[in-house]
């Protein structure tokens, strides 16, 4: 949702930004823009509707010297995608320029007030607001970049994460952060900024991460300084390790990143369950959770909020749950949490669940549960995110960067790091015998080589894919543990190959949907040999005998379910509560060589971003 960058050293900026931009253009990929000054001040800017590779025709162009600069990839909020409205955002005189991530909340009070003192706005966006409103205040008081910058954000309600320079001093750059993240690369006489540590990577490995209400002053010749926005006094510096490595960030020989991070997932699992499952697969062991085990004994209700796929594997997490800690279990979309007025005490433990630990609503859910007294937990995979920098404790899912902007391996990450939550919260509280844990935890350490297997399916999805590149509508129907799979299923299609689709309850799908099965309307139906199968199956007939066409995806060795449904894929066998992290397999193959057969951008899909820092 925006990604923004920035460079003060002595290699020239422009190369360094362009490689950061591309690094981030999973964030958003609406236009580009770079901001650069050179040694004698002199600001050059360029910007360009569509992606980074616009960007770089264009500028190539014009002056691209210099070894400061600031540069932004855009997911429209205020205004459409266009040049005009891409950042970065040059203020009335020219002198300052802003890029920015996030969203300016009262930029309609401020921007009538600046066009009352004779400002004029070239853009639709908040974000040139904000620039004006630096420049109005510098002008007006005559005080510094810095002062005029901390000023302004004193008056300025809602999200950001800037970065700041000024036409004719080549030596300073000014950040600040509140509610949407920035990170800062600490190199040898060298500079970084980003909205995550992804462009950084490959130059230092030393890190901060600013704070809410901090401004980063980054000086030439100067180390760093920290400031607190409210008080203005000199903050603590937290230089940390960044443990990325350039690898991570790359296709690794694959077409595109959603392919890699879906055949990478045998590997991101076994990270992911490292130490985790213990003692011969007799205890399952989270740091978070039993540092904190009179909480999770005590608890009386646990609350899962999400968004998006995330909230899937929350829908899985509460069967989990349930069926393991034996306890109340809710799910929310945290936006709707949010305002929702929930009713949560010190009894309650809510667990946010988010990729990237970013995603403006659920950490607002979370601080909304903190407030009221609730416990927070969170399940994150970006390290250092502000997520899990807002809760009181969590786990990381510890799959690596995920670039694609469709999930697929934190999804069965998230799945896994909640399996894993419910068999060790399910012991603390007694609620699950020996036996089931042993037979959950040993399958659940297999599930990478599961997955594996599982995998082998592609070549034979990629075939079928040609058969149903033509549908305009889809049904993915599942039960139980199921049902969320279908969900995510239909979600991961629609992202990608723009076709429409609906997950539904296999059951409920008599209540309505059913009048839409036609020939031309494919069903999915995740009908693994568990404990609904049978029922399962009478959905399928029902759908057969409306002449709609059926895929089915059945355990290995299933052998009623060809007889009925059109195509049939399998998976390896699994205890229940574990079938639908073997079960996305397919379905992700499945969405994803639907929109290759379509031609779609199946990496960065029209209008979504990753990381979602806006309401
Ligand atoms: C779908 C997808 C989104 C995210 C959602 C939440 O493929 O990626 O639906 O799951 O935007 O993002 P996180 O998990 O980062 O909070």
């Amino acid at each position: 949702m925006c990604g923004i960058v920035g460079y003060m050293g002595s290699q020239r900026a422009y190369d360094i930004l362009i490689q950061g931009l591309k690094r981030l253009e999973y964030r958003g990929y609406d236009s580009a823009g770079v901001a650069l000054i050179d040694n004698d001040g002199c600001m050059a800017v360029h910007k360009s509707q569509g992606k980074v590779a616009n960007l770089e025709t264009r500028a190539q162009a014009g002056n691209i010297g210099g070894n400061l600069g600031i540069a932004h990839t855009r997911w429209a909020t205020h205004g459409e995608p266009s040049d005009v409205n891409a950042h970065p955002h040059v203020s009335q005189s020219g002198e300052i320029a802003l890029v920015h991530n996030g969203t300016i909340e009262n930029y309609a009070v401020l921007k009538q007030a600046l066009a009352d003192h004779g400002y004029e706005f070239k853009s639709e966006t908040d974000t040139e607001v904000l620039v004006q409103l630096i420049e109005y205040i510098k002008h007006t008081t005559s005080c510094s970049l810095l002062d005029a910058v901390r000023e302004a954000l004193l008056q300025v309600e809602g999200a950001y994460a800037i970065a700041v320079v000024e036409k004719g001093d080549p030596d300073t750059m000014i950040v600040a952060r509140k509610s949407s993240p920035l990170v800062i690369g600490v190199g040898d006489n060298e500079t970084f900024i980003a909205s995550d540590a992804t462009p950084i990577v490959g130059y230092t490995d030393k890190v901060i991460y600013l704070k809410d209400n901090e401004i980063g002053v980054i000086r030439r010749g100067e180390p760093l300084k920290v400031i607190s926005l409210t008080d203005n006094k000199p903050s603590d510096v937290d230089i940390q390790q960044l443990k990325l490595s350039l690898a991570q960030l790359e296709k690794g020989g694959y077409d595109t990143f959603m392919l890699k991070e879906i055949f990478e997932q045998p590997a991101t699992l076994r990270d992911c369950l490292r130490g985790r499952i213990v003692d011969n697969s007799s205890h399952v062991t989270l740091s978070g959770v039993e540092l904190n085990k009179d909480r999770f004994i005590n608890a009386e209700r646990i609350t899962l909020v999400a968004c998006g796929t995330s909230w899937h594997a929350a829908l899985i997490g509460k069967r989990l749950i349930q069926d393991f800690c034996k306890m109340p279990v809710e799910v929310e979309y945290a936006s709707e949490f949010r305002y929702g007025n929930p009713v949560l005490n010190d009894k309650d433990i809510v667990i946010s669940i988010s990729q990237s630990g970013e995603t403006a609503d659920t950490l607002a859910a979370i601080q909304l549960a903190r407030e009221k007294g609730a416990f927070v937990y969170g399940i994150c995979n970006v390290v250092g995110a502000s997520i899990p920098r807002n809760t009181d404790s969590g786990t990381y899912i510890h799959v690596g960067p995920e670039i694609g902007v469709a999930s697929t391996k934190a999804f069965t990450g998230q799945v896994t790091v909640l399996t894993l939550l419910a068999l060790c919260v399910g012991q603390l509280r007694g609620a699950i015998d020996d036996e089931t844990v042993k037979k959950v935890a040993t399958a659940l350490n297999e599930i990478p080589d599961t997955i594996e297997e599982a995998l082998k399916v592609a070549p034979e999805i990629k075939t079928l894919s040609r058969v149903f590149s033509y549908a305009h509508n889809f049904l993915y129907l599942g039960r139980g543990y199921n049902y969320p799979t279908a969900l995510e299923g239909a979600l991961k299609l629609k992202e990608i190959s723009y076709i429409h689709a609906e997950g539904y309850p296999a059951a409920e799908m008599k209540h309505g949907p059913i009048a839409l099965i036609d020939h031309d309307m494919p069903s999915v139906v995740i009908a693994p040999t568990d404990s609904l199968y049978d029922k399962i199956i009478s959905n399928v007939q029902q759908v057969k005998s409306r002449g709609g066409t059926v895929v089915a995806i059945v355990s290995k060795g299933n052998s009623t379910m060809n007889k009925i449904a059109d195509f049939c894929i399998e998976i390896p066998d699994v205890p229940e509560c574990l079938t639908p992290l073997v079960a996305s397999i397919p379905l992700q193959l499945l969405a994803y060589y639907i929109a290759v057969n379509k031609g779609k951008d199946v990496d960065q899909p029209r209008n979504l971003a990753k990381s979602v820092t806006v309401e």
